[in-house]
């Protein structure tokens, strides 16, 4: 039997190491964003991947994720795909704009990919994992964190929902980690050194760490973890 995992944001940092890493566990991988070229470079790195070029936020894009699962049944959803939206400008207007897109960023990627793979998620044994940020936990992100929180309150309803036909869905909650698109252009030498100085284990984050918080989950060793908040911070936050 083919095991088939679907990772949203897959081209890029944190959600390709994660398709990497399913691929060498023998998932066949579906990755997803909106840029081909990311996508393409990840998919040639190993035969397992297939990438599908989709906006997971648009609600008339997303079903091409679907029509790439066919009749096959999924048993792992990466909601990895998100990110910082920044303010253009100082009007309530761009307020707003800047506040609906960190929701549609973080929050409607999520839950659109959810829903339409929610058929076809294996029953039992289907994981779903949406991915949070630390900033969900102690702000400084504003839109942003607020946004992520939003997940921490719908995992608990996505697992009591998918609870009894034996799949989990979980919440992972990832401080800071380098190596990714993150934060493009914005990080200085000292706003790097300063999140390495609030963990405790003294080093940035790889997106390998998580991918392997992600394997964890996936795999028959994570069955029974079911409506949690994962943190993957190095220590940066504790035990919330
Ligand atoms: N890096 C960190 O320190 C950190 C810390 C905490 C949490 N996180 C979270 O970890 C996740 C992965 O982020 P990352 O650090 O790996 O950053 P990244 O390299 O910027 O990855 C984000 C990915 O999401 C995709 N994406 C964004 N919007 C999308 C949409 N509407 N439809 C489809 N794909 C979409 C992007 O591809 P396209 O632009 O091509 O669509 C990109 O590949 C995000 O949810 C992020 O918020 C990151």
């Amino acid at each position: 039997m083919e095991k088939l995992a679907v990772v949203s944001g897959g081209g890029t940092g944190i959600g390709a190491a994660i398709a990497t890493t399913l691929a060498t566990d023998g998932y066949a991988v579906l990755i997803v964003g909106r840029r081909p070229e990311p996508l393409a470079k990840v998919a040639a790195s190993h035969p397992n991947i297939t990438p599908v070029v989709a906006d997971v936020a648009d609600p008339a894009r997303v079903t091409a994720v679907a029509e790439a699962v066919g009749e096959r049944e999924v048993d792992v959803l990466v909601n990895n795909a998100g990110g910082f939206v920044m303010s253009t400008g100082d009007t309530l207007a761009d307020l707003a704009t800047q506040w609906r897109g960190a929701y549609d960023t973080n929050v409607l990627t999520a839950v659109l990919l959810t829903e339409a793979l929610l058929p076809r998620l294996r029953r039992p044994g289907g994981r779903v994992i949406l991915f949070s940020s630390i900033a969900a936990q102690r702000g400084g992100g504003g839109p942003y964190s607020a946004a992520k929180a939003a997940l921490h309150g719908w995992v608990f309803d996505l697992a009591a929902q998918l609870g009894p036909d034996g799949v989990t869905a979980n919440v992972i909650s990832p401080g800071y980690i380098a190596d990714t698109e993150f934060f493009g252009t914005r990080m200085t030498p000292e706003g790097h050194a300063s999140r390495v100085g609030q963990t405790l284990v003294g080093r940035a984050g790889r997106p390998d760490d998580i991918a392997a918080a992600v394997s964890w989950l996936a795999g028959e060793s994570g069955g029974y973890v079911t409506g949690q908040i994962i943190n993957v911070n190095g220590g940066s936050v504790l035990g919330r």
